[in-house]
């Protein structure tokens, strides 16, 4: 029992993947056995016991107490096994060493947001191998759910509450994850890759994964609309990409239409109130789902959207 790829699920890369694993294919074995044996006395018996003859009458049953005590004793041992079993797991995966690395998890309609402990951010997850690695995370919207198959791990994310989930990854390599509740239209568009780092990678990307102070202001604009997921709604291409906001191509400079009737130039006053106050001038033909979020940026990073966004031409 150990926590190679099968049908179900990829190749298990956590320290609790087989122990995970184990009491699934139990579990699973179990469930086909006792399935096989049903249908199989269904089968034998609606055959031992057919009427053979119109009148013939049932003869009354003779209980045997072997029996009853039989099929009362075995699914109870199975069950209290499983639960034993079930729970010595949920406990290892709910309570995280007390030396894990502490990453914040930001979950919003439609993409995830990572923190750091020295303050860096990215719109992927990077963690170092071979340390435990115990993810706060909360919800600025809506209930969302983090899944990464290859750890075995799935956990709620939930607005106005942390929840917690903690791994400890053994393999470099990058793994999916997804999110598993249904959060609205771009619900399927909140997957992405993590990356799992050599300690010494880890420590080297770290480093390297905030905004160098340094860079362009229309290029760390670019970094932060990714790490912000504004790409999950606005199109930043001449076509193509997704609908659910107004696209930024091309926008700064024309005229743009209301929802209200009225018309408003695209200059850096509107692209910053925009962001800011999304409801406060709503574009003709799309709805005003935009978070107000967005506010809470710091004000070198709002100045650096807005110089991304008139580089769109
Ligand atoms: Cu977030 Cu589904």
């Amino acid at each position: 029992m150990g926590s190679e790829s099968t049908a179900w699920l990829p190749e298990g890369v956590s320290t609790l993947a087989p122990e995970v694993d184990a009491i699934f294919k139990f579990v699973n074995l179990v469930s086909v056995i006792l399935f096989a044996g049903v249908v199989l006395a269904i089968i034998y018996f609606a055959y031992r016991y057919r009427r053979k003859h119109p009148n013939e009458r049932p003869l009354p049953i003779k209980e045997s107490k072997l029996l009853e005590a039989a099929w009362i004793v075995i699914p109870l041992i199975l069950v209290l096994v499983t639960f034993t079993w079930g729970f010595r797991v949920y406990m290892r995966l709910n309570v995280a060493p007390p030396d894990s690395y502490v990453i914040n998890v930001e979950g919003r309609q439609w993409s995830w947001l990572y923190k750091y402990p020295n303050g860096a951010t990215s719109a992927e997850l990077h963690v170092p191998a071979d340390r435990p690695v115990r993810l706060r995370m909360i919800s600025t919207d809506v209930i969302h759910s983090f899944f990464v198959p290859a750890f075995r791990i799935k956990q709620d994310v939930l607005p106005n509450r942390y929840s917690y989930v903690w791994f400890q990854a053994t393999k470099p390599g990058t793994y999916d994850y997804f999110c598993t509740e249904y959060c609205g239209t771009q619900h399927s568009g909140m997957i992405g890759k993590i990356t799992v780092h050599t300690p010494e990678d880890f420590q080297e990307w770290l480093q390297n994964a905030g905004i160098p102070a340094d860079m362009p202001p229309a290029e760390a604009g670019k970094l932060i609309f990714q790490q912000q997921g504004c790409q999950a709604c606005h199109a930043v291409e001449a076509s193509g990409g997704p609908a659910i906001g107004p696209s930024l191509f091309g926008l700064f400079g024309k005229t743009e239409q209301l929802q209200d009737g009225s018309s408003v130039p695209v200059d850096e006053n509107y692209l910053r109130e925009s962001i800011l106050e999304p409801q406060a001038k709503v574009v003709a033909g799309y709805p005003p789902i935009m978070p107000a979020s967005y506010a809470a940026l710091p004000e070198d990073q709002i100045t650096a959207l807005v110089e991304y966004i008139k580089t769109l031409q």
